[in-house]
């Protein structure tokens, strides 16, 4: 096991395996910017299965136990179902999970279910097709998004619905998306609306604090807090009073958990992230197509985590985002979020 210079462990590692997506959400990939001139990554610079497979098995002995793969849309990756299958049975992997924005579960959920995948967290921030339309993509429905849902609910993947909420954007959904999750077995999480990236116009007076969502839903179902589930969960918990339904906030600028961040990232590029905020990344990939012997690839990247100093949220401090404006983020399509 390693630390980094506050002595957090390297416990999870989130892989982007594409930095495509077949969404334009405007706080993500504004369709301006993301246009059909967009240089997305070539094939070449992508990591291969491989890769990402012996990287994966490098990290375990470091302390990794957690995998999410992410993107862009990481089920725009051709056979992704062979890399779960492949992450899965590397012994000392717990927990392998998938964000994604839910229109390719229908196809995919079955493939994904017998490769091990456990679990998917699906991106939803509204129920109404015309929000949807202007917010996320105009060539797909709410339908699609909820069909994937329970396609893979129905393999029996559990699933974790993550809504991005901005005020005068999908504010007005909160209410209707509680109430339509509370009567299921996903748990809703609302995601304060973060200043990652560089294109999504971030501002305080358009975030919805996790206290404004809370009061919001307790007015009309009364909710009480909930024990977080794991060390360093991002999500606060909190239950239906007198049932076990459960929602989740996910405070990422109202609060911080940078003391408990045990999370590395690896680009589909092979970049290494140790921060979602970070300016820049390790190269990985030039040194997995090198000579180096996988003990050095492994020593090199225990070097890179020991060395992290990364507290982003803690810096950035309340409602002063001076700092978080002037410096070049990495996009959140191609961390993964
Ligand atoms: P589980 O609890 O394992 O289900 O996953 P998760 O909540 O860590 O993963 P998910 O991809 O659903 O993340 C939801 C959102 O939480 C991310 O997109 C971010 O908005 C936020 N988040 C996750 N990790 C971090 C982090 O390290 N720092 C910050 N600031 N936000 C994070
Ligand atoms: N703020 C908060 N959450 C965001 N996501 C993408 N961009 C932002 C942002 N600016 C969310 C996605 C997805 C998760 C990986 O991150 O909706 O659920
Ligand atoms: Fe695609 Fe997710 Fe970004 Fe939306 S938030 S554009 S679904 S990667
Ligand atoms: Fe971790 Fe950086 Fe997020 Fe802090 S801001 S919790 S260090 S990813």
């Amino acid at each position: 096991m390693i630390h980094d210079s506050y002595q957090r462990p390297l416990r999870d590692l989130r892989i982007s395996v594409t930095d495509r997506c077949n969404f334009r959400c405007t706080y993500c990939m504004p369709e301006e910017i993301f246009g059909k001139d967009y240089p997305f990554l070539p094939r070449e610079e992508i990591l291969s299965f491989e890769e990402i497979e012996r990287t994966v098995r490098l990290l375990v002995p470091l302390g990794v136990k957690k995998i999410r793969i992410s993107g862009g849309e990481p089920l725009l990756r051709k056979d992704i179902p062979t890399l779960i299958q492949s992450l899965s049975r590397i012994e000392g992997i717990e927990d392998i999970a998938l964000t994604t924005n839910g229109t390719m579960l229908k196809r995919l959920s079955k493939d994904l279910k017998e490769a091990g995948l456990q679990r998917v967290n699906v991106s939803l921030d509204t129920l109404d097709d015309r929000v949807f339309h202007r917010l996320n993509s105009r060539h797909h429905s709410v339908r699609d998004v909820l069909e994937g849902i329970e396609a893979a609910a129905s393999e029996g993947i559990q699933v974790k619905v993550n809504m991005v909420v901005q005020k005068g954007v999908n504010d007005q959904d909160i209410l209707p998306m509680a109430r339509h999750f509370r009567d299921t077995d996903h748990i809703l999480r609302f995601i304060e609306f973060m200043d990652v990236g560089n294109y999504n116009e971030w501002n305080m007076e358009k975030v919805i604090t996790k206290q404004e969502i809370l009061d919001l839903i307790h007015k009309e179902m009364p909710l009480e807090p909930a024990d977080p589930r794991y060390f360093g969960e991002v999500a606060s918990r909190f239950t239906y009073k007198g049932t076990d339904k459960e929602i989740g906030i996910i405070s990422s600028v109202t609060d911080t958990f940078c003391g408990s961040c045990t999370r590395a990232r690896l680009s589909a590029n092979g970049q290494m992230y140790t921060c979602l905020f970070a300016t820049g990344g390790h190269d990985i990939k030039r040194l997995l197509r090198s000579d180096a012997t996988d003990l050095e690839v492994k020593e090199h990247i225990a070097s890179i985590w020991n060395g992290r100093t990364d507290r982003y949220s803690e810096e950035r401090g309340g409602g002063d985002r001076k700092n978080g404006k002037r410096r070049k983020k990495i996009e959140m399509s191609y961390i993964g979020g």
